[in-house]
């Protein structure tokens, strides 16, 4: 018996990565998986269907269920049609795992309009994009009188939940944006049985995180490998599976440890009977704790680069737009 007998899920971005962990996990416990990825680099640009075929492969040598589908989630036709394929193929769709990104990370004063819509294309506008065809079919099925336990599981990250990191602008707004989005079709989604929830991954070696420092080379076969992309598939299957209860939730994972998220929370308040002026917000607002962007930076970095003062990380943030620019003048100069 596994744990997803009889679901059928669609995974996007599960050519590589962390997705492809998924779609092998969640068909080792049982269902059958639509394996999307239309096999781009890492920015975005080409192309490539061999990269979901190659896991489908994998996943019907070992005796699973698999589809591939290579359309991008950022197309709104195509999203449409990544459900129709699941529904096709397999029947009905219990699942959507929304994991599909690109980065194009640049400081603001070089990212490009492309650069910015893209990346939140496919990660802001693809989480949607599938979702709302998901939940079409969704309400369809309930309306006709089907009852089933359907869920999302989203993809968000620390950086743009937790973390705020240099050159990540389209990154970190495409994140918050799918921390956001779960909540609400939580609450609206309720209706047709559909539970939303968001893993926000950490630390784990992929492509999209080569050169980060701290991302170790692979531990020895068969001991436990903090980094590995499978660590974060059992908690996506978890909040898969008919019985969990969890919904609007956002859990952090890394290596083995995993925890409930609150999100902004309201912080020190001033108040005053009546509205304020600016002269009174200028003499409030200062003496007021706020969170300093560059102590949560030293705070999620967490010692690492031996940065122990507020002085040290000005001077990393600086470092790294420095070099950023450099690069992107390389880039395009030659
Ligand atoms: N690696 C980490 O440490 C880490 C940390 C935090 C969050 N995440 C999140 O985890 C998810 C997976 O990242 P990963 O590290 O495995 O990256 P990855 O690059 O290894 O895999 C992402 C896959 O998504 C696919 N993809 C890209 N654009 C697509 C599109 N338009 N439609 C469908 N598929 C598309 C790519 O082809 C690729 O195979 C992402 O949402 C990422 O933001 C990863």
């Amino acid at each position: 018996m596994g744990a997803l007998d009889g679901r059928v899920a669609l995974i996007t971005g599960a050519g590589r990565g962390i997705g492809r962990a998924e779609a092998l996990l969640f068909a080792a416990e049982g269902a059958s998986v639509v394996v999307n990825d239309p096999g781009v680099a890492a920015d975005g640009s080409g192309g490539d269907d061999g990269v979901a075929a190659a896991v489908v492969a994998e996943i019907t040598a070992r005796g699973g269920s698999a589809v591939a589908g290579t359309d991008s989630v950022a197309d709104w036709d195509g999203a449409r049609r990544l459900v129709e394929l699941a529904v096709e193929t397999f029947g009905d769709l219990h699942v959507v795992v929304n994991n599909a990104a690109i980065e194009r990370n640049a400081p603001l004063v070089a990212m490009t309009e492309a650069g910015f819509d893209d990346v939140l294309a496919v990660k802001a506008k693809g989480t949607f994009a599938v979702s709302h065809w998901a939940a079409r079919h969704w309400r369809s099925r309930f309306e006709a009188g089907a009852r089933a336990d359907r869920a999302i599981v989203n993809t968000a990250s620390g950086s743009g939940l937790l973390n705020p990191l240099p050159t990540q602008t389209s990154y970190a707004a495409g994140n918050a944006a799918v921390a956001a989005m779960t909540v609400v079709a939580a609450l609206e989604l309720r209706r047709y049985g559909v539970r939303v929830n968001c893993v926000s991954p950490s630390m784990v070696r992929t492509r999209l995180t080569a050169g980060v420092p701290g991302i170790q080379e692979p531990g020895t076969p068969g001991g436990f490998d903090p980094q590995d992309p499978a660590t974060v598939a059992p908690l996506a299957a978890y909040l898969a599976t008919a019985g969990c209860p969890l919904t609007g939730q956002v859990l952090s994972v890394r290596g083995g440890s995993v925890a409930v998220n609150h999100g902004w929370s309201r912080g020190a308040r001033a108040e005053q009977d009546g509205p304020w002026d600016v002269a009174g917000l200028a003499g409030t607002l200062p003496g007021l704790p706020v969170d300093d962007p560059f102590d949560k930076l030293a705070q999620a970095l967490g010692g690492a680069f031996g940065i122990t003062d507020r002085d040290q990380v000005l001077r990393l943030v600086d470092d790294t737009l420095d070099r950023s620019l450099d690069e992107a003048h390389t880039r395009s100069h030659g």
